[in-house]
């Protein structure tokens, strides 16, 4: 075993968008077929099976659940071939389970990569998030805030109206008194059912979205997925650990976490570079779905790295075998 101190983000990235890709193929024939598990768990193999053939010592810190409930992927898995730089993992191989078993948009295969300790190990328990996208001053929108302070603020800051802000939302009985500030402004609000990493990282990219900024209680493990896909697109994002009981606060003392009202920043949930690669399963706005004609087969990933700022889409096509 030679653990390497060094990240290699460079080296690494290509890898890291294989595994992605992976995941993605993997999950192909389940689009549509009303099997969220099954689908979930044809990514998880695949993704599984990628990350072993890097040279990397990882720890998986975002997976699939605890030990005792994931067989693969779980929190605290060892992956790769222990050739290589200590890293943190945190993934999410199908994010939208149910957009995939349904052929929803926006359905994506997620993986975040940075040096060993600097990815929050969330807890599997629901976070308060908010997000916009780059350019903004520091702190322009907080937690503190009312859902309409914070759509006047962000409108004020782009010196527009709050009619001419979009706010990306997900559609939950829990969100309807939000929803209801939010359209007492004026802004107009993009209810999504599921996928709030996706729903995040359209912040960061408003020209093409349509989306000014996120928020709403969701996974706190896709707030780390979305807060690393933000370290390398630019954009801020402030999450909160919510508890709904006792259960909920052990496993969060588990995960090492002491303060329970801690607002979370992006640079604190990803304290360190970071490599980011996710691959559309269904057609979305961020990357196409996979997509079939004759013999092949091909994707479409979003590869960054937070070090240099660069953001590549990556086509691949593979024949089918
Ligand atoms: P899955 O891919 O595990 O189905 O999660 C999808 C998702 O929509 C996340 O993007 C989001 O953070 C979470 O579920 C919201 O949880 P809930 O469905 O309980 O509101």
């Amino acid at each position: 075993m030679a653990e390497i101190s060094e990240f290699q983000d460079r080296l690494l990235s290509l890898g890291l968008a294989r595994v992605s890709e992976a995941a993605a193929l993997a999950s192909a024939n389940l689009v549509g077929r009303g099997d969220e598990k099954a689908a979930d768990q044809a990514a998880v193999n695949a993704m599984r099976d990628q990350l072993n053939l890097l040279d990397i010592a990882g720890v998986v810190v975002i997976g699939e659940g605890e030990r005792d409930e994931a067989p693969m992927l779980f929190i605290g898995e060892q992956v790769g071939t222990g050739n290589g730089p200590a890293v943190d993992i945190a993934l999410d191989p199908l994010e939208g389970t149910t957009l995939t078993a349904k052929d929803m948009p926006n359905a994506l295969t997620v993986i975040a990569m940075a040096p060993r300790g600097t990815l929050l190990h969330a807890p599997d328990v629901y976070m308060e998030k908010l997000a916009i996208g780059p350019g903004f001053r520091r702190g322009v929108v907080t937690l503190d805030m009312s859902p309409s302070e914070r759509v006047s603020a962000l409108a004020a800051s782009k010196g527009c109206s709050t009619k001419e802000i979009t706010v990306c939302v997900l559609e939950r009985p829990r969100h309807e008194a939000m929803i209801a500030e939010i359209r007492s402004t004026g802004a107009a609000i993009r209810l999504i059912t599921d996928g709030d990493v996706a729903g995040i990282m359209h912040c960061a990219e408003p020209a093409i979205t349509g989306i000014d900024m996120y928020m709403g209680s969701g996974g706190a493990p896709e707030g780390v997925l979305a807060a690393a896909a933000l370290k390398c697109m630019g954009g801020q994002i402030f999450g909160k650990l919510l508890f709904r009981n006792d259960e909920e606060r052990a496993r969060a003392r588990k995960a090492g976490i002491t303060n329970f009202d801690r607002v979370y920043t992006r640079d604190d949930l990803v304290t360190a570079d970071v490599i980011f690669a996710a691959t559309g399963v269904t057609d979305g706005s961020l990357v196409s779905g996979i997509k079939r004609e004759t013999g092949y087969i091909s994707t479409e990933t979003i590869l960054m790295r937070s070090k240099t700022g660069s953001i590549r889409r990556m086509l691949y096509r593979a024949p089918i075998r």
